[in-house]
């Protein structure tokens, strides 16, 4: 049943990754096969005592805490302890359904506690779900554009657009340009804003340039650090991460959400104490992103693009050549588009153009290497062809 034509409601848009259909049909047909890099979906498996705590922690019959059990509470504690040197107490650090639906949520959250605010302020280039978590909460975005070093501009932010900011959400290392934060200039401006600040770390594991960072190495005032399972123990299928920092915000959070019945099931929080007590695992794990990472980047720039090395995460933000000059339009579809499409083709790679993650970043292509090659054999293979490819750009 349509909505009557008097309301205008919620539609949502189609989902970024749906409108590649014609892009993996164009890989697919590629002799080769295709090579799916546009989702950040790991293949890899996780530890096999991970699996094994699936499987064999008897509380699948009763209902799970909400806020996560003291163990896999504790078990977060001792590896932001070990990975970024603070001591949190487990009442700083509360359970999440994964972290995709942390950031959907945490603005509908964070409305019901400060009703008079009704603005999220987000990178202008960035994971589209900072956005859309404040559309869910009827709110309006402030995307704000990236300082020369990446991150995030926070001088760029009107007085006005701050007084009325639910939360500024920051990303380091950012999916997809890789670029590093200044976490502590983000931590302060918050605190004197009286503004949360929420920052997404679920890529600090893969950070490349200086060690692995966390907001809350800045003190918890006011922050919270957003950290998943999926990327760093390869458990994307299983749902869970933590949110940890100002013991006040997490309190709230946790209430709501355990009202509104977010819970990670048991199994999976005793997996993940397993997973979070283990670093072996992230250690061989973040050599396989670097070699596909330095592989890919190599490969790309035989192809005459430019493809450099990121400081964090492990996607290739690559710039359209000519983009400038075609002012973003070849044969009336963005660059992006044409690039990705010319990839496909000759490479059957599937990649993701730069629009997904914002209008400002319509002029870049997105490669994420998450995802090995479906047919077994790495991109390299095809290397040949993507020479190719600033033929078919032209
Ligand atoms: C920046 C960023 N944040 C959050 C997520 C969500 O991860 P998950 O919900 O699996 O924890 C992703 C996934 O790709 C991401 O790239």
């Amino acid at each position: 049943m349509s909505a009557p034509e008097t309301e205008v409601g919620f539609s949502p848009p189609p989902y970024p990754y749906d409108r590649l259909g014609a892009v993996v049909e164009t890989a697919a047909s590629h002799p080769g096969g295709a090579v799916d890099l546009s989702v950040g979906t790991p293949c890899d498996p996780p530890p096999n005592a991970v699996v094994h705590a699936l499987g064999t922690s008897g509380t699948e019959r009763g209902y799970p805490a909400s806020m996560g059990s003291a163990a896999m509470r504790s078990a977060a504690a001792r590896w932001i302890e070990r990975r970024f040197g603070v001591s949190l107490d487990p009442a700083q650090i509360a359970a999440c359904v994964g972290t995709k639906e942390f950031v959907a949520t945490a603005a509908w959250f964070l409305r019901l506690r400060t009703p008079g605010r009704d603005t999220v302020l987000a990178p202008s280039v960035a994971y589209p779900t900072y956005a859309m978590g404040a559309r869910l909460a009827g709110c309006r975005v402030v995307e704000v554009p990236a300082a020369g070093i990446g991150g995030i501009e926070l001088s760029t932010i009107a007085d006005a657009d701050a007084e009325r900011a639910l939360c500024v959400w920051v990303n380091s290392p950012s999916n997809p340009t890789g670029a590093l934060s200044d976490l502590g200039a983000a931590a302060a401006w918050g605190r004197a804003r009286g503004v949360p600040v929420l920052c997404d770390e679920c890529y600090a594991e893969f950070t490349w340039k200086g060690a692995p960072a966390s907001i809350v190495q800045h003190g918890v005032e006011g922050v919270l650090a957003v950290h998943s399972l999926s990327k760093r123990s390869n458990l994307a299928g299983a749902r869970v991460g933590v949110y940890a920092g100002d013991a006040e915000l997490v309190r709230y959070l946790a209430e709501v959400r355990k009202h509104a019945g977010l819970m990670v099931p048991g199994p999976v929080q005793a997996a993940a104490v397993v997973a979070w007590d283990d670093d072996a695992h992230v250690a061989e794990q973040r050599e396989r992103y670097r070699g596909r990472l330095a592989r890919l980047a190599e490969m790309l720039r035989g192809a005459g693009l430019e493809a450099e090395m990121p400081a964090g995460g492990f996607y290739l933000w690559v710039p359209v050549p000519g983009w400038a000059d075609a002012q973003g339009e070849v044969e009336g579809r963005t660059g992006a588009w044409v690039l990705t499409t010319a990839l496909a083709e000759a490479a059957g790679m599937i990649v993701s153009p730069g629009e997904f993650y914002g209008a400002r970043a319509a002029g870049w292509q997105a490669v994420l290497v998450g995802q090995p090659p479906s047919n077994s054999t790495h991109p390299v293979a095809h290397v040949n062809r993507l020479e190719e490819i600033h033929v078919l750009l032209k």
